[in-house]
């Protein structure tokens, strides 16, 4: 393993190394967030979303920037004209944005983004009918939390702050590394409806799925 990047906030220790398989890795305070080798299921939470999406130009608020991919198979679907990127840690922006991460600067680069540095929770709640679709990775879901302080994320009032921050007939995905029932009846009790998705692990040295909870806002 070798150390490419490091960042301590109040959050604790955020690393970037590249692995011996050649692949960068992130970590926060020691736990894995993501990698470039296996990125299947966080390219599906934006194309899941996409593909159920009204007709017209789209607006999208995708939360947790981690290393890109989300965000780039948002950008690959020309119907979105605006993507606002919520990411908490300073330093990860700019590893996207100097090459740390070599295909950062591509992906910030393009004129339908737009970079916010703070909570996503924040950007959630000033928002009022403003997007067609929010995606929401940044963490590693309800069960698996790296910063504990997420798990406001997964719960009603965040939720509703999400819903309101939909355009009617919005839709609304959220990542998580195991099954999560109560995310799943925290969305019905405030969108009216949910689905499961799961997804397939392919290539990562790991049993079993990971998981999108979608869920549209009434048109
Ligand atoms: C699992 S990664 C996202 C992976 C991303 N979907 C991708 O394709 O690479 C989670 C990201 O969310 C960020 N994050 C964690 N808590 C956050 C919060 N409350 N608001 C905004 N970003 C947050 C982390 O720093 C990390 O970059």
């Amino acid at each position: 393993m070798e150390p490419v990047a490091r960042d301590v906030t109040d959050r604790g220790e955020l690393v970037l190394r590249r692995r011996d398989d050649g692949h960068l890795e992130l970590r926060a305070n020691g736990v894995f967030v993501m990698d470039t080798l296996e990125h299947t299921s966080e390219d599906a939470l934006a194309a899941r979303a996409l593909a159920v999406a009204g007709p017209g130009s789209l607006s999208v608020l995708v939360g947790g920037l981690g290393l890109g991919y989300t965000l780039a198979a948002t950008l690959a679907n020309d119907r979105v004209t605006r993507c606002v990127v919520a990411e908490i840690e300073p330093a990860l922006v700019g590893w996207l944005r100097d090459g740390t991460v070599p295909h950062g600067p591509g992906l910030l680069a393009d004129p339908r983004v737009e970079v916010v540095v703070g909570d996503v929770a924040d950007a959630l709640r000033s928002a009022r009918e403003e997007y067609d679709v929010v995606l929401l990775d940044v963490d590693n879901g309800p069960a698996f939390l790296v910063h504990d302080d997420n798990a406001r994320l997964y719960g009603v009032p965040l939720l509703t702050a999400a819903r309101d921050a939909l355009r009617p007939g919005g839709t609304l995905v959220v990542w998580s590394a195991a099954a999560a029932p109560d995310l799943e009846a925290a969305l019905r009790h405030v969108l009216g409806n949910a689905a499961e998705e799961r997804c397939p692990v392919p290539a990562h040295g790991r049993v079993g799925d990971y998981f999108l909870y979608l869920a549209r806002r009434p048109a």
